[in-house]
């Protein structure tokens, strides 16, 4: 059995996740998560800001688990399975964006930013960083032109210290499935998924991929029937540190 985490509680920082990648290049062994009440740098997807508040949670876990690099893709899965579940435990009932958006009605509750390291020349992860901003009692219209919601504004009232515990289990059974069971932990995320089977846009760092979201592979990436034909599209996020 996984041991305990330890949690590093901050006021404020820049980015939860520059705070655990500095961790991890100081060769901290793992299984510690960096929480902060606000961050005045939060970095989203695709280079874009995270807007961070007070009232949300802003967590990014330390692991370093024995996973191929191939199957690095499935971390992000693992981590919107992981929020989804904290989520529906108080009643809300989120739907998955590949690869690691947690929305409900239409509407962003939450993002996951991770960022592995490879060792170099390597097959294996080194460790990786899953950040998870998960909007708990923001309200108001900064959020809502965003398109986001929180889960004060679905109506459940908790706060973001009694999320972490819940969601860093469910993200050890998540990251456990991703190293032994790939198909269970795809099928929690499919389950989740509307949004195969439809036309999508998907965001690359090369730009926009438009097609139908057929399936997501064993190693995480999204297939899109183009007109071209099938594309295998990976996270572009899930980056490769280098030092
Ligand atoms: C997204 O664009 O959807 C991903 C957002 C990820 C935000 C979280 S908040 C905690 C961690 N620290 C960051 O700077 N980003 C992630």
């Amino acid at each position: 059995m996984a041991g305990a985490w330890r949690i590093l509680e901050r006021d404020s920082v820049g980015s939860t996740n520059d705070e655990a990648r500095a961790l991890a290049q100081a060769g901290d062994p793992g299984r510690v998560a960096v929480v902060a009440r606000r961050q005045t740098a939060g970095r989203g997807r695709l280079g874009r800001p995270w807007v961070s508040e007070p009232g949300g949670l802003y967590l990014s876990a330390l692991l370093r688990p024995a996973l191929p690099a191939a199957r690095a893709g499935l971390l992000p899965l693992a981590a919107g399975v992981a929020v989804a579940e904290a989520a529906e435990r108080l009643g809300a009932r989120p739907e998955l964006r590949w690869p690691n958006d947690v929305l409900v009605g239409g509407r962003k509750l939450a993002g996951v930013l991770c960022e592995a390291r490879f060792a170099p020349g390597a097959a294996a992860l080194e460790w990786v960083v899953i950040g998870v901003g998960l909007n708990v009692q923001q309200r108001g219209p900064t959020l809502l032109a965003a398109g986001g919601t929180s889960l004060a504004q679905l109506g459940i009232a908790t706060d973001p210290a009694a999320l972490r515990g819940p969601l860093l289990a469910r993200l050890d059974a998540a990251v456990a499935q991703a190293q032994g069971s790939p198909d269970t932990l795809l099928a929690a995320w499919m389950r989740r998924s509307p949004m195969l089977g439809k036309p999508v846009q998907v965001m690359t760092h090369a730009g926009p991929v438009g097609g139908s979201a057929e399936r997501v592979s064993s190693e995480g990436a999204l297939i899109v029937r183009t007109t071209d034909g099938l594309r295998e599209i990976h996270d572009p996020d899930l980056v490769r540190v280098e030092l």
